[in-house]
């Protein structure tokens, strides 16, 4: 996917009513965004289809909505008060601010590509006849780059690895990489930087508190409450959906990287030893969510984590293929004990879990799946947006899946008169408490067909003359543009057997 398709995404996000600045008429707050009238639709829709597949779909796992502010011993607990931080680095000339780690990130990209390019190149020369294991292993300048690839990155993973913040400036100077604005390497030092947002509860000399920068810890500290209330057996899960906060230090891709956004996370809590099995079963589980969705295979792939979180014993990343390159879309970690085991020595309280079969108290360990809603979004958004090429014009197509959708059908009678609009009030009214219905009279019948396409709704209902005397309508598929006339009763059949989440929820 190409970086220009990025920008016709956003602007066709905006221009649909998907996604707005915040705060637009005052030019907008950075990295901060609102959904509009189809991108709520579309939001809550991925939402059900996390909570259905997460919550509803299995036995084991139970649903939790903590709040946002919480006990500031939390995220001392939790390690974030220390730990959660980000290289930062400044360019002296531009005054533009990145993220050291990742200007060393895009220069091991830089080199990547240089790599595949040769290899296209000769894929291209040698035709059938290309041996890319051979070529890879033999061809001068692909040696070259790829020995530098992996000399830079050992040397970046020990620096993050021993936290070495001199290490990360000296690779960034060694590697003359520049300021991507001004092409000064002019640098500052590497500084640490948290990024967790606080504020003050009650009056202004109350405690500082932070707003939560995961949804996780809301879980960890109401372990015991919903064990103990719910009478819960282990293994068992709880899953939030929630609004978390993070001061990024470079906040550019459109939706990608906010400072305020929503995860939809599960914890599940597993008899300590048991989590080397959990934890390729719950990565799995969520890539085969992802797949549901029918998009490309190739578009999504697994990534496992070099330097991990501070909580962390195991991570993986599942991947994207955004237009601007493969990058996180969600994280399934194993958590060991450590949150828990923090949490009961912060607080004094036993957060122990008795096992009756092993006869013994412990403190359970965790797997975690944590995805951001947000980013869910754009995944959809980038992989619906098409452009195809028709006889006389190019339709821009949203192939959002149909359960997705921000409306499932539109209802649409041919002209505004002769009792036309009557029959399509009728229609509405049998459907609006099954589906998101949208109705629309104005303007020639192919536009209003572009203006759905554009927002991603799988059937478009036209009522013409014909439907007064034999009550039958033209009913037109989104992809396919295919348009059939069928009976009215069978409206309902046609367009749930598409639209109803059971289709994707079968498949995981
Ligand atoms: N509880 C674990 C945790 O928070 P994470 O990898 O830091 O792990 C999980 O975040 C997911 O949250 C990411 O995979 C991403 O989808 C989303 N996310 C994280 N930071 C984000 C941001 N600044 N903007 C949008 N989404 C973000």
């Amino acid at each position: 996917m190409a970086q220009d398709n990025f920008s016709k995404i956003i602007s066709h996000a905006k221009e649909y009513g998907f996604i707005f600045q915040s705060s637009d008429i005052y030019d907008g707050l950075s990295a901060v965004y609102d959904y509009g009238q189809t991108g709520v639709e579309l939001k809550n829709n991925i939402k059900q289809y996390w909570w259905d597949a997460m919550v509803k779909m299995q036995e084991s796992i139970v649903g939790l909505d903590s709040a946002i502010f919480m006990h500031p011993k939390v995220w001392k607990a939790s390690g974030h008060v220390d730990a959660f931080n980000d290289p930062l680095i400044d360019n002296k000339d531009s005054k533009k601010r990145y993220r050291a780690d990742e200007l060393i990130e895009e220069q091991l990209d830089k080199i990547q590509k240089k790599v595949d390019k040769e290899i296209n190149k000769a894929r291209k020369r040698f035709g059938d006849d290309f041996d890319e294991e051979k070529f890879v292993s033999t061809h001068p300048r692909v040696v070259k780059y790829l020995g530098k690839i992996e000399k830079l990155r050992s040397r970046f993973i020990e620096a993050l690895k021993n936290e070495d913040l001199d290490e990360l400036k000296q690779i960034i100077l060694d590697e003359e990489i520049a300021d991507p604005v001004s092409g000064s390497r002019n640098w500052t030092d590497v500084r640490q930087f948290n990024l967790m947002f606080d504020t003050k509860l009650g009056s202004v000399d109350g405690a500082k508190i932070y707003l939560r920068p995961e949804t996780a810890q809301g879980i960890f500290v109401n372990y015991l409450n919903v064990q103990k209330t719910g009478r819960l057996n282990l293994p068992f899960g709880i899953a939030q959906i929630g609004k978390a906060f993070r001061n990024e230090i470079v906040a550019r891709q459109f939706i990608f990287r906010m400072r305020e956004f929503e995860q939809m996370e599960m914890q599940y809590f597993v008899q300590p030893g048991t989590e080397k099995e959990w934890f390729p079963y719950w990565r799995d589980k969520r890539m085969n969510w992802h797949k549901a969705l029918g998009f490309d295979d190739a578009l999504f792939r697994l990534h496992e984590h070099d330097k991990l979180a501070h909580y962390a014993s195991a991570a993986y990343d599942i991947e994207f293929d955004f237009p601007f390159g493969f990058k996180e879309l969600e994280g399934i970690h194993s958590r060991t004990n450590f949150d828990l085991g923090r949490h009961q020595d912060m607080s004094g309280k036993k957060i122990q879990y008795y096992d009756n079969e092993r006869g013994e108290s412990y403190v359970p360990y965790v797997v975690e799946t944590s995805i951001g809603l947000d980013r869910t979004f754009l995944m959809v958004l980038s992989a619906a947006y098409t452009e195809e090429k028709l006889e006389k014009e190019t339709r821009i197509v949203m192939k959002i899946p149909a359960p997705l959708a921000p409306y499932k059908v539109a209802v649409l009678p041919l002209v505004k008169k002769d009792g036309l609009p009557e029959i399509a009030g009728k229609i509405m009214d049998e459907l609006k408490y099954d589906f998101n219905c949208y109705y629309e009279e104005k303007d020639s019948i192919g536009r209003r067909y572009r203006r759905q396409d554009a927002i991603g709704t799988p059937y478009c209902i036209t009522v013409d003359h014909q439907s007064l005397d034999d009550n039958t309508v033209t009913i037109r598929e989104r992809d396919s543009m295919k348009q059939e006339r069928v009976p009215a009763e069978q409206i309902f059949d046609i367009v749930n057997q598409k639209v109803n989440m059971k289709t994707l929820l079968k498949q995981i």
